[in-house]
């Protein structure tokens, strides 16, 4: 599943960066290829606006393009319902069209580790200082003790169906990992990848684009 109901405000353009262009290509577009592609992969849902998804789209034939809700974990759970209305799934991969360019080697890690765990992560160290912050800097934190915790994120479905409907939190989740967990699941963390860093902001448009220079999948 793509989740690519955001409006996108951060990274400006004036259009919702999922539909916005690299090499000529939508986000939403290069997201869907990488997932489409990988042979364990038999189906992709993508959530959100279904006239810009179907021109973003193309050609392309997604199981559905879905509504999504006021917050990523609505548009999640949009998705989820979709599924399981469409007949379910052993495992679902739940990913933001804001990382285009997955690795299929990230999937191969992500499957492999959910043999053994309701949920898998792709995760990579933190590099800069972290500290606390008011009106001045605080306390240094331990970043031996941190990850980025990137998309797609892999569980399987009754799982993630059951942590979705439990989820009680106060403040909406930024992933759905977090979801997973609280429902009592664990979730295994593997080798996240550069090439999945989140657009967020006017500038990752062009580190983006380098980076797809840069790699060939
Ligand atoms: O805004 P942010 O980059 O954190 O969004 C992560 C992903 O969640 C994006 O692909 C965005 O389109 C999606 N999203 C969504 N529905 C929302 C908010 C965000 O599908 N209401």
């Amino acid at each position: 599943m793509i989740v690519a109901a955001g409006k996108g405000e951060r990274a400006g353009g004036g259009m919702p960066k999922q539909f916005r262009s690299i090499a000529g290509k939508p986000l939403v577009a290069h997201a869907y290829d990488r997932l489409a592609a990988h042979p364990r992969i038999d189906a992709v849902l993508v959530v959100g606006d279904e006239g810009p998804l179907r021109a973003a789209l193309g050609e392309r034939a997604p199981l559905g393009i879905v509504p999504g809700g006021a917050s990523r974990r609505l548009s999640v759970r949009a998705g989820l319902d979709a599924i399981e209305t469409l007949g379910g799934a052993d495992v679902v991969l739940i990913h933001d069209a804001a990382r285009p360019f997955t690795p299929a080697a990230v999937i191969d890690r992500l499957l492999t580790a959910l043999e053994a765990s309701p949920g898998a992560v792709p995760a990579l160290p933190v590099a800069d200082t972290l500290a606390r912050h008011g009106a001045t800097l605080g306390d240094v934190v331990d970043r031996d003790a941190l990850v980025r915790v990137q998309t797609p994120q892999a569980f399987r479905f009754g799982d993630i169906m059951t942590s979705h409907r439990a989820w009680q939190g106060d403040d909406e989740p930024t992933d759905d990992a977090q979801m997973v967990r609280a429902a009592g699941f664990a979730v295994a963390a593997v080798a996240g990848d550069a090439m999945l860093e989140k657009i967020t902001r006017p500038e990752d448009f062009a580190a983006a684009e380098a980076r797809l220079g840069q790699r060939s999948f």
